[in-house]
Protein backbone atom coordinates (compact mmCIF):
# COMPACT_ATOMS: atom_id res chain seq x y z
CA UNK A 1 0.00 0.00 0.00
CA UNK A 2 3.28 2.41 0.52
CA UNK A 3 4.08 2.05 -3.05
CA UNK A 4 0.72 2.68 -4.21
CA UNK A 5 0.37 5.64 -2.27
CA UNK A 6 3.75 6.88 -4.35
CA UNK A 7 2.06 9.19 -6.06
CA UNK A 8 5.58 10.98 -7.76
CA UNK A 9 9.10 9.34 -8.11
CA UNK A 10 9.91 11.21 -5.61
CA UNK A 11 8.06 9.81 -3.39
CA UNK A 12 9.77 6.61 -4.22
CA UNK A 13 13.22 8.23 -3.42
CA UNK A 14 12.01 8.71 0.10
CA UNK A 15 10.92 5.32 0.52
CA UNK A 16 14.33 4.02 -1.11
CA UNK A 17 16.29 6.23 1.71
CA UNK A 18 14.41 4.64 4.54
CA UNK A 19 14.86 1.08 3.47
CA UNK A 20 18.48 1.02 2.35
CA UNK A 21 21.51 1.49 3.98
CA UNK A 22 22.74 5.03 4.07
CA UNK A 23 26.10 4.00 1.64
CA UNK A 24 24.02 2.14 -0.89
CA UNK A 25 21.55 4.62 -1.21
CA UNK A 26 24.31 7.30 -1.49
CA UNK A 27 26.10 5.20 -3.88
CA UNK A 28 22.60 5.53 -6.30
CA UNK A 29 21.54 9.03 -5.24
CA UNK A 30 24.95 10.60 -5.63
CA UNK A 31 26.91 11.79 -8.37
CA UNK A 32 30.65 12.80 -9.06
CA UNK A 33 32.84 15.87 -7.39
CA UNK A 34 30.42 19.07 -6.67
CA UNK A 35 27.21 17.51 -8.16
CA UNK A 36 26.99 20.37 -10.50
CA UNK A 37 26.12 17.92 -13.80
CA UNK A 38 23.70 16.14 -11.68
CA UNK A 39 21.84 19.28 -10.66
CA UNK A 40 21.98 20.94 -13.66
CA UNK A 41 20.29 17.37 -15.53
CA UNK A 42 17.55 18.05 -13.30
CA UNK A 43 17.06 21.91 -13.71
CA UNK A 44 17.52 21.52 -17.37
CA UNK A 45 14.08 20.09 -17.21
CA UNK A 46 12.23 22.56 -14.69
CA UNK A 47 13.45 25.03 -17.24
CA UNK A 48 10.66 23.38 -19.83
CA UNK A 49 7.68 24.62 -20.52
CA UNK A 50 5.23 23.26 -22.56
CA UNK A 51 2.93 24.67 -25.63
CA UNK A 52 -0.37 23.18 -25.78
CA UNK A 53 -2.73 22.65 -28.61
CA UNK A 54 -6.02 22.67 -27.70
CA UNK A 55 -9.50 21.00 -29.32
CA UNK A 56 -7.39 18.20 -30.45
CA UNK A 57 -9.31 15.10 -30.39
CA UNK A 58 -6.98 13.52 -27.23
CA UNK A 59 -9.46 10.68 -26.14
CA UNK A 60 -7.71 8.52 -27.65
CA UNK A 61 -3.62 8.61 -26.76
CA UNK A 62 -0.92 6.44 -28.26
CA UNK A 63 2.14 6.45 -26.24
CA UNK A 64 4.14 4.24 -28.20
CA UNK A 65 6.79 4.60 -30.03
CA UNK A 66 9.53 3.01 -32.57
CA UNK A 67 13.39 1.96 -30.74
CA UNK A 68 15.35 0.70 -32.94
CA UNK A 69 12.96 -0.15 -35.49
CA UNK A 70 10.38 -2.27 -32.60
CA UNK A 71 7.45 -0.62 -31.43
CA UNK A 72 7.92 0.19 -27.45
CA UNK A 73 4.88 1.07 -25.04
CA UNK A 74 6.68 4.27 -24.42
CA UNK A 75 9.44 6.47 -25.75
CA UNK A 76 11.76 4.89 -23.00
CA UNK A 77 14.15 2.27 -21.51
CA UNK A 78 15.82 1.25 -18.54
CA UNK A 79 19.38 2.35 -18.54
CA UNK A 80 22.23 0.04 -17.47
CA UNK A 81 23.34 0.13 -13.57
CA UNK A 82 26.25 -1.82 -11.98
CA UNK A 83 25.46 -4.19 -8.86
CA UNK A 84 22.20 -3.69 -8.49
CA UNK A 85 21.16 -6.54 -6.54
CA UNK A 86 22.67 -4.25 -3.97
CA UNK A 87 20.19 -2.13 -4.18
CA UNK A 88 17.34 -5.10 -3.05
CA UNK A 89 17.81 -8.85 -3.22
CA UNK A 90 15.41 -9.18 -5.80
CA UNK A 91 18.24 -7.06 -8.31
CA UNK A 92 18.54 -7.34 -12.11
CA UNK A 93 16.04 -10.15 -12.72
CA UNK A 94 12.94 -8.20 -11.15
CA UNK A 95 14.21 -4.74 -12.86
CA UNK A 96 13.66 -7.23 -16.49
CA UNK A 97 10.46 -8.55 -15.41
CA UNK A 98 9.03 -5.13 -14.62
CA UNK A 99 10.54 -3.51 -17.91
CA UNK A 100 8.49 -6.94 -20.00
CA UNK A 101 5.15 -6.21 -18.09
CA UNK A 102 5.58 -2.12 -19.24
CA UNK A 103 6.46 -3.33 -22.80
CA UNK A 104 9.92 -1.33 -22.78
CA UNK A 105 13.29 -2.29 -23.26
CA UNK A 106 16.04 -2.97 -20.13
CA UNK A 107 19.61 -2.86 -20.73
CA UNK A 108 21.78 -4.79 -18.63
CA UNK A 109 25.26 -3.63 -17.18
CA UNK A 110 28.29 -5.52 -17.72
CA UNK A 111 28.63 -4.55 -14.10
CA UNK A 112 25.75 -6.58 -13.14
CA UNK A 113 24.81 -8.93 -10.69
CA UNK A 114 23.19 -11.23 -13.06
CA UNK A 115 24.47 -12.87 -16.22
CA UNK A 116 23.32 -12.03 -19.90
CA UNK A 117 22.29 -15.97 -19.75
CA UNK A 118 20.47 -16.00 -17.07
CA UNK A 119 18.57 -12.81 -17.37
CA UNK A 120 17.55 -14.09 -20.57
CA UNK A 121 15.86 -17.38 -19.33
CA UNK A 122 14.77 -15.50 -15.96
CA UNK A 123 12.93 -13.20 -18.38
CA UNK A 124 12.40 -14.47 -21.82
CA UNK A 125 10.11 -11.75 -23.02
CA UNK A 126 12.04 -8.90 -22.54
CA UNK A 127 13.76 -6.67 -24.63
CA UNK A 128 17.08 -6.98 -24.07
CA UNK A 129 20.04 -4.86 -24.66
CA UNK A 130 23.73 -5.64 -23.23
CA UNK A 131 26.11 -2.73 -21.71
CA UNK A 132 29.19 -3.41 -22.58
CA UNK A 133 32.15 -1.46 -20.80
CA UNK A 134 35.74 -1.80 -22.69
CA UNK A 135 38.26 -3.94 -20.57
CA UNK A 136 41.35 -3.97 -21.48
CA UNK A 137 41.51 -7.53 -21.68
CA UNK A 138 39.48 -7.50 -25.22
CA UNK A 139 39.36 -11.55 -25.29
CA UNK A 140 37.52 -11.42 -22.19
CA UNK A 141 34.78 -8.53 -23.72
CA UNK A 142 34.82 -10.39 -26.92
CA UNK A 143 33.80 -13.79 -24.28
CA UNK A 144 31.06 -11.06 -23.34
CA UNK A 145 29.42 -10.09 -26.85
CA UNK A 146 29.10 -13.84 -27.72
CA UNK A 147 28.00 -14.73 -24.58
CA UNK A 148 24.73 -11.81 -25.12
CA UNK A 149 24.57 -12.83 -29.04
CA UNK A 150 23.48 -16.60 -28.24
CA UNK A 151 21.40 -15.45 -25.20
CA UNK A 152 19.51 -13.00 -27.97
CA UNK A 153 20.49 -9.58 -26.63
CA UNK A 154 18.73 -7.65 -29.52
CA UNK A 155 21.52 -4.72 -29.08
CA UNK A 156 25.26 -3.98 -27.54
CA UNK A 157 25.51 -0.46 -25.83
CA UNK A 158 28.88 0.66 -25.39
CA UNK A 159 29.46 3.13 -22.87
CA UNK A 160 32.31 5.67 -23.85
CA UNK A 161 32.14 8.40 -20.88
CA UNK A 162 34.50 5.92 -18.47
CA UNK A 163 37.71 5.90 -19.37
CA UNK A 164 38.11 6.20 -15.83
CA UNK A 165 36.04 6.34 -12.73
CA UNK A 166 34.38 9.62 -11.82
CA UNK A 167 34.86 10.73 -8.32
CA UNK A 168 31.72 10.40 -5.98
CA UNK A 169 32.90 12.03 -2.58
CA UNK A 170 29.65 10.76 -1.08
CA UNK A 171 31.26 6.87 -1.85
CA UNK A 172 34.41 8.11 -0.54
CA UNK A 173 33.30 9.85 3.02
CA UNK A 174 30.70 6.84 3.43
CA UNK A 175 34.04 4.40 3.11
CA UNK A 176 31.55 2.70 0.38
CA UNK A 177 32.91 -0.48 -0.86
CA UNK A 178 31.83 -3.31 -2.77
CA UNK A 179 30.00 -5.34 -1.63
CA UNK A 180 28.90 -3.72 1.77
CA UNK A 181 30.90 -4.57 4.28
CA UNK A 182 29.99 -5.35 7.68
CA UNK A 183 31.53 -2.82 10.27
CA UNK A 184 31.26 -1.08 13.57
CA UNK A 185 29.51 2.04 11.50
CA UNK A 186 27.39 0.02 9.33
CA UNK A 187 26.29 -2.55 12.18
CA UNK A 188 24.34 0.27 13.54
CA UNK A 189 22.92 1.07 10.57
CA UNK A 190 21.77 -2.66 10.31
CA UNK A 191 19.97 -1.88 13.34
CA UNK A 192 17.60 0.71 10.97
CA UNK A 193 17.05 -1.33 8.31
CA UNK A 194 17.47 -4.97 9.26
CA UNK A 195 15.15 -6.52 6.13
CA UNK A 196 18.11 -5.46 3.82
CA UNK A 197 21.08 -6.99 6.14
CA UNK A 198 19.01 -10.13 6.31
CA UNK A 199 18.50 -10.51 2.60
CA UNK A 200 22.28 -9.60 2.36
CA UNK A 201 22.77 -12.36 4.15
CA UNK A 202 20.21 -14.83 2.87
CA UNK A 203 20.53 -14.49 -0.44
CA UNK A 204 23.41 -15.71 -3.08
CA UNK A 205 26.61 -14.24 -2.50
CA UNK A 206 26.61 -10.68 -3.97
CA UNK A 207 29.21 -10.39 -6.60
CA UNK A 208 29.52 -9.44 -10.25
CA UNK A 209 28.06 -11.83 -13.10
CA UNK A 210 31.11 -11.20 -15.51
CA UNK A 211 34.34 -11.74 -12.92
CA UNK A 212 33.27 -13.08 -9.81
CA UNK A 213 34.20 -11.04 -6.60
CA UNK A 214 35.96 -7.96 -5.82
CA UNK A 215 37.28 -6.41 -2.94
CA UNK A 216 37.61 -2.56 -2.62
CA UNK A 217 35.98 0.12 -3.79
CA UNK A 218 33.72 1.07 -6.82
CA UNK A 219 36.44 3.58 -8.25
CA UNK A 220 39.44 1.07 -7.61
CA UNK A 221 37.64 -2.06 -9.33
CA UNK A 222 36.47 0.31 -12.53
CA UNK A 223 40.03 1.67 -12.95
CA UNK A 224 41.36 -1.85 -12.68
CA UNK A 225 39.34 -3.28 -15.41
CA UNK A 226 37.92 -0.53 -17.72
CA UNK A 227 40.21 0.18 -21.04
CA UNK A 228 41.05 4.08 -20.88
CA UNK A 229 43.23 3.64 -24.33
CA UNK A 230 39.95 2.65 -26.50
CA UNK A 231 39.23 5.09 -29.44
CA UNK A 232 36.40 5.49 -32.13
CA UNK A 233 38.60 2.26 -33.88
CA UNK A 234 36.97 0.23 -31.43
CA UNK A 235 33.88 1.36 -32.21
CA UNK A 236 34.33 0.12 -35.62
CA UNK A 237 35.74 -3.23 -34.13
CA UNK A 238 32.40 -3.57 -32.26
CA UNK A 239 30.55 -2.75 -35.48
CA UNK A 240 32.46 -5.78 -37.45
CA UNK A 241 32.38 -8.19 -34.29
CA UNK A 242 28.58 -7.62 -33.19
CA UNK A 243 25.70 -8.70 -35.32
CA UNK A 244 22.73 -6.72 -33.73
CA UNK A 245 22.14 -3.17 -33.35
CA UNK A 246 24.95 -1.20 -31.91
CA UNK A 247 24.37 1.56 -29.53
CA UNK A 248 27.02 4.36 -28.19
CA UNK A 249 26.36 5.54 -24.69
CA UNK A 250 27.83 8.67 -22.77
CA UNK A 251 28.36 10.97 -25.75
CA UNK A 252 28.14 14.28 -25.36
CA UNK A 253 28.66 16.60 -28.09
CA UNK A 254 27.59 16.69 -31.82
CA UNK A 255 30.99 16.29 -32.92
CA UNK A 256 31.51 13.41 -31.48
CA UNK A 257 28.32 11.77 -32.03
CA UNK A 258 29.02 12.09 -35.91
CA UNK A 259 32.08 10.62 -35.49
CA UNK A 260 30.82 7.24 -33.67
CA UNK A 261 27.72 7.26 -36.20
CA UNK A 262 30.29 6.93 -39.08
CA UNK A 263 32.55 4.36 -36.99
CA UNK A 264 28.91 2.63 -37.51
CA UNK A 265 26.82 3.02 -34.40
CA UNK A 266 22.83 2.78 -35.10
CA UNK A 267 21.97 4.90 -32.20
CA UNK A 268 23.29 6.88 -29.79
CA UNK A 269 22.77 8.21 -26.43
CA UNK A 270 23.45 11.47 -25.41
CA UNK A 271 24.60 10.89 -21.84
CA UNK A 272 26.95 12.44 -18.81
CA UNK A 273 26.06 9.52 -17.46
CA UNK A 274 23.77 11.01 -14.65
CA UNK A 275 26.00 13.68 -13.42
CA UNK A 276 28.18 10.53 -12.15
CA UNK A 277 31.13 10.79 -14.17
CA UNK A 278 32.84 14.64 -15.37
CA UNK A 279 31.23 17.18 -13.40
CA UNK A 280 30.15 20.09 -15.20
CA UNK A 281 29.38 18.35 -18.20
CA UNK A 282 27.10 19.32 -20.78
CA UNK A 283 23.89 18.69 -19.70
CA UNK A 284 22.22 16.51 -22.73
CA UNK A 285 18.72 18.12 -22.81
CA UNK A 286 20.71 21.60 -23.81
CA UNK A 287 23.07 19.56 -25.90
CA UNK A 288 20.16 17.60 -27.63
CA UNK A 289 19.06 20.61 -30.17
CA UNK A 290 22.44 20.75 -31.89
CA UNK A 291 23.07 16.91 -31.90
CA UNK A 292 19.56 16.32 -33.92
CA UNK A 293 20.68 18.98 -36.26
CA UNK A 294 24.00 17.02 -36.95
CA UNK A 295 22.91 13.60 -37.14
CA UNK A 296 19.27 13.35 -36.06
CA UNK A 297 18.69 12.70 -40.13
CA UNK A 298 21.18 9.20 -40.09
CA UNK A 299 20.51 8.20 -36.32
CA UNK A 300 18.34 7.51 -33.10
CA UNK A 301 18.86 9.62 -30.76
CA UNK A 302 18.49 8.52 -27.01
CA UNK A 303 19.06 11.28 -23.65
CA UNK A 304 19.26 10.17 -20.58
CA UNK A 305 19.94 12.23 -16.52
CA UNK A 306 17.58 13.41 -14.40
CA UNK A 307 14.68 12.29 -16.03
CA UNK A 308 12.39 11.77 -13.31
CA UNK A 309 8.68 12.25 -15.15
CA UNK A 310 6.60 10.83 -17.46
CA UNK A 311 6.78 14.95 -18.51
CA UNK A 312 10.45 14.80 -19.10
CA UNK A 313 10.22 12.02 -21.09
CA UNK A 314 7.79 14.44 -23.73
CA UNK A 315 9.94 17.09 -23.41
CA UNK A 316 12.91 15.22 -24.44
CA UNK A 317 10.95 14.11 -27.21
CA UNK A 318 9.64 17.04 -28.14
CA UNK A 319 13.22 18.50 -28.79
CA UNK A 320 14.22 15.43 -30.94
CA UNK A 321 15.35 12.47 -28.79
CA UNK A 322 13.89 9.09 -30.16
CA UNK A 323 13.41 8.03 -26.58
CA UNK A 324 14.66 9.05 -22.81
CA UNK A 325 16.67 6.13 -20.56
CA UNK A 326 15.85 6.18 -16.99
CA UNK A 327 18.24 5.22 -14.45
CA UNK A 328 17.72 6.41 -10.91
CA UNK A 329 14.29 6.37 -10.62
CA UNK A 330 13.47 2.57 -11.40
CA UNK A 331 16.39 2.04 -8.93
CA UNK A 332 14.53 4.25 -6.27
CA UNK A 333 11.30 2.11 -7.16
CA UNK A 334 13.44 -1.24 -6.30
CA UNK A 335 15.24 0.17 -2.91
CA UNK A 336 11.72 0.63 -2.10
CA UNK A 337 9.76 -2.32 -2.91
CA UNK A 338 11.62 -4.61 -5.40
CA UNK A 339 9.70 -5.60 -8.54
CA UNK A 340 6.55 -3.96 -7.37
CA UNK A 341 8.46 -0.49 -6.62
CA UNK A 342 9.45 -0.45 -10.34
CA UNK A 343 6.50 -1.90 -11.74
CA UNK A 344 4.96 0.84 -9.86
CA UNK A 345 7.52 3.22 -11.28
CA UNK A 346 6.95 2.41 -14.81
CA UNK A 347 2.77 2.90 -14.36
CA UNK A 348 3.81 6.80 -12.69
CA UNK A 349 6.04 7.61 -15.86
CA UNK A 350 2.90 5.87 -18.48
CA UNK A 351 0.38 7.72 -16.36
CA UNK A 352 2.43 10.56 -16.94
CA UNK A 353 3.50 10.88 -19.90
CA UNK A 354 -0.05 9.67 -21.11
CA UNK A 355 -1.18 12.75 -19.18
CA UNK A 356 1.46 15.47 -20.66
CA UNK A 357 0.45 14.59 -23.93
CA UNK A 358 -3.51 14.64 -23.62
CA UNK A 359 -3.66 18.01 -22.18
CA UNK A 360 -0.85 19.30 -24.87
CA UNK A 361 -3.10 18.16 -27.44
CA UNK A 362 -0.81 15.17 -29.22
CA UNK A 363 -2.63 12.03 -29.61
CA UNK A 364 0.50 10.87 -31.12
CA UNK A 365 4.61 10.84 -29.88
CA UNK A 366 4.73 11.80 -33.76
CA UNK A 367 2.76 14.86 -32.76
CA UNK A 368 5.86 15.83 -30.10
CA UNK A 369 7.59 18.34 -32.12
CA UNK A 370 9.58 21.24 -31.43
CA UNK A 371 6.68 24.20 -31.43
CA UNK A 372 5.08 22.47 -28.44
CA UNK A 373 8.32 23.22 -25.88
CA UNK A 374 10.27 25.85 -25.18
CA UNK A 375 13.29 26.00 -22.39
CA UNK A 376 12.39 28.95 -20.04
C1 LIG B 1 24.68 4.00 -13.56
N1 LIG B 1 24.98 4.18 -14.92
C2 LIG B 1 25.65 3.19 -15.60
N2 LIG B 1 25.87 3.30 -16.95
C3 LIG B 1 26.48 2.33 -17.63
O1 LIG B 1 26.63 2.45 -18.84
N3 LIG B 1 26.92 1.19 -17.00
C4 LIG B 1 26.75 1.00 -15.66
O2 LIG B 1 27.14 -0.03 -15.11
C5 LIG B 1 26.13 2.04 -14.92
N4 LIG B 1 25.94 1.92 -13.58
C6 LIG B 1 25.18 2.85 -12.89
C7 LIG B 1 24.89 2.65 -11.55
C8 LIG B 1 24.07 3.55 -10.88
C9 LIG B 1 23.76 3.30 -9.44
C10 LIG B 1 23.56 4.69 -11.55
C11 LIG B 1 22.65 5.68 -10.86
C12 LIG B 1 23.87 4.90 -12.87
C13 LIG B 1 24.45 5.35 -15.64
C14 LIG B 1 23.05 5.10 -16.15
O3 LIG B 1 23.05 4.13 -17.18
C15 LIG B 1 22.40 6.38 -16.71
O4 LIG B 1 23.24 6.97 -17.66
C16 LIG B 1 22.07 7.40 -15.62
O5 LIG B 1 21.58 6.75 -14.47
C17 LIG B 1 21.04 8.39 -16.12
O6 LIG B 1 20.77 9.38 -15.18
P1 LIG B 1 19.55 9.29 -14.13
O7 LIG B 1 18.33 8.80 -14.85
O8 LIG B 1 20.00 8.34 -13.08
O9 LIG B 1 19.45 10.69 -13.61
Amino acid sequence: RRLGNAATIGDLRILARRRTPRAVFDYTDGGAREETSMARNRTAFERVEFRPNVLRDVSDVDTSATILGRSSALPLALAPTGFTRMMHHEGEIAVAAAAAAAGVPYALSTMGTTSAPALAEAVPDVRRWFQLYLWRDRDRSLELIRAAERAGYEALVLTVDTPVAGSRLRDVRNGMTIPPALTAKTFLDGALRPRWWFNLLTTEPLQFASFGSWEGTVAELANHMFDPSATVQDVAWLRETWPGKLIVKGVQQAADALAVVEAGADAVVLSNHGGRQLDRAPVPLEELPSVVATVGDRTEIYLDGGVRSGADAVAARCLGATAVLVGRAYLYGLMAGGQAGVRRVLELLAAEVRETMQLLGAASVKELTPDRIRLR
